[in-house]
């Protein structure tokens, strides 16, 4: 295992390029099952999670190749339709694998992905969705086994919950919907830019999908879909999560290249609010860290609100940003691990009811601290830019699982990040 040692009261000054979308790279990646045909997706980022998404669809029988940022894909010959426990526990986004697989070859056995620091991580509404085909589930053993003897027959789909929408279940049924006979009305759906993206993939491949980014998606069934060529998007939490790095540790400023800003105006306002000196153009964010910076009132919600995947890294800034700021996670109310951690930094962070109230404190100190998930991790490396002495961060691995290259593109800012053996 790895460690981060990171040096803190260096101000970051630069730009840096933002990559590809790790969360619209999963999907779309196991959309290519959908085809016989050669697909190749580009601006792939070189993550931990793109990685396993690969080895499941090669454990399926696909050919992969990847080529920096390009993998090129042809799933002509599906020797399984099983997406195993030992791929799938590493990776909750193995569950998008389903609507494909079933789509192809009417059957799915995909294990239950369990759940993750970030709380529980049901896939009902999957299941209620993609049964809303004709298909029909069963769970045995800790494997869902998803059949559809007479194929998908297109239906109208609710896909809400009582914790709102869900992406990848969208994805899923839409996917399914591709290949399904009739047509298919998904209400309740997801809204994010990345369930965009995948249409417009899709579409490529030569779906017939409208609507994708509202709440209601129209698929109509077509017979077979084919190869396509496709750039995900740039990836909005990266973005977001290097403006928070702006915002803490950059007087001067830095700028973002390589962004959709559409993608991260809920981010940006905040920011602004705050203090923050925000530029923004076509392609590319600059901002500044606030003269005089104020907290805010955060409540996280499915896109265009405030998403549950920056609310880590906004408590990292908030910890030593005078007054009392709260942020509350409507979505995963349990994904608060970050505030454990920088306590031990000296933060003030009291969280109840999945809301976290911060009081802002002169400066955090350095301590050993270790990743939990995802945004957790990232959130404790922007704490500790500006922590008096050198914070170490262990158990690096889980940041790797979706950032390219987060310390070489921090040094590329000034920072003086180490990766080190733990
Ligand atoms: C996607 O996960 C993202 N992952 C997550 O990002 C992100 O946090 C999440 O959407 C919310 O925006 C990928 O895109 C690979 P959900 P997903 O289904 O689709 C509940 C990261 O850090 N729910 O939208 O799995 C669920 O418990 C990751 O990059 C059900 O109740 O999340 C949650 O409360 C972490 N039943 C809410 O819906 C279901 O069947 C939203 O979950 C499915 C979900």
């Amino acid at each position: 295992m790895e460690k981060f040692v990171v040096q803190g009261g260096k101000e970051l000054s630069g730009s840096i390029n933002i990559s590809g979308s790790k969360n619209s790279s999963l999907p779309i990646l196991a959309a290519s099952l959908l085809t016989r045909e050669t697909c190749v997706i580009r601006r792939v980022p070189d993550v931990a999670d793109t990685n396993y998404m690969i080895q499941i669809l090669q454990n399926l029988g696909a050919e992969v190749e990847r080529a920096s940022g390009n993998v090129t894909i042809r799933s002509e010959k599906l020797r399984s339709h099983e997406a195993p426990y030992d791929l799938v526990r590493k990776m909750r986004a193995s569950v998008c694998t389903m609507g494909p697989l079933l789509a192809r070859r009417n059957r799915a056995d995909v294990s239950m992905p369990g759940g993750c620091v970030i709380g529980d991580r049901p896939i009902d509404l999957h299941l209620r969705g993609l049964e809303g085909f004709g298909a029909v589930s069963r769970v045995e053993g800790g494997t869902v086994h998803l059949e559809a003897h007479d194929g998908l027959k297109g239906a109208e789909i609710n896909m809400s919950g009582k914790h709102g929408v869900t992406v990848l279940g969208t994805d899923n049924v839409m996917m399914a919907a591709t290949l399904a006979q009739g047509t298919t009305v998904i209400v309740g759906a997801a809204c994010e830019p990345e369930v965009v993206d995948l249409a417009n993939f899709l579409n490529a491949m030569g779906a017939k999908i409208s609507g994708a980014g509202t709440p209601r998606i129209v698929i109509e069934g077509v017979e077979e879909l084919g190869g396509a060529e496709h750039t995900v998007i740039p990836d909005r939490i990266e973005a977001g999560t290097f403006l928070v790095a702006g915002a803490i540790a950059s007087p001067k400023g830095i700028t973002l290249n390589r962004v959709a800003p559409e993608h991260l105006i809920a981010v940006t306002d905040v920011l602004q609010r705050c203090g923050c000196t925000v530029e923004i153009s076509e392609h590319s964010i600059r901002i500044a860290r606030a003269e005089n910076p104020t907290g805010a009132h955060i409540i996280t919600e499915p896109y265009p609100g405030f998403p549950t995947d920056m609310q880590a890294q906004m408590c990292a800034l908030f910890a030593t940003t005078p007054g009392t700021s709260v942020v509350r996670d409507t979505i995963f109310p349990q994904r608060f691990m970050h505030a454990a951690e920088m306590k031990r930094m000296g933060a003030d962070i009291e969280v109840s009811d999945g809301t976290a109230l911060i009081h802002g404190v002169e400066q955090l100190s350095a301590a050993p601290v270790m990743a939990s998930d995802l945004r957790a991790s990232a959130a404790l490396v922007l704490a500790a830019l500006t922590a008096k002495g050198d914070t170490e961060i262990s158990r690096v691995y889980h940041i790797d699982r979706g950032y390219e290259h987060i310390d070489e593109k921090l040094m590329a800012l000034g920072a003086t990040i180490q990766r080190l053996p733990a």
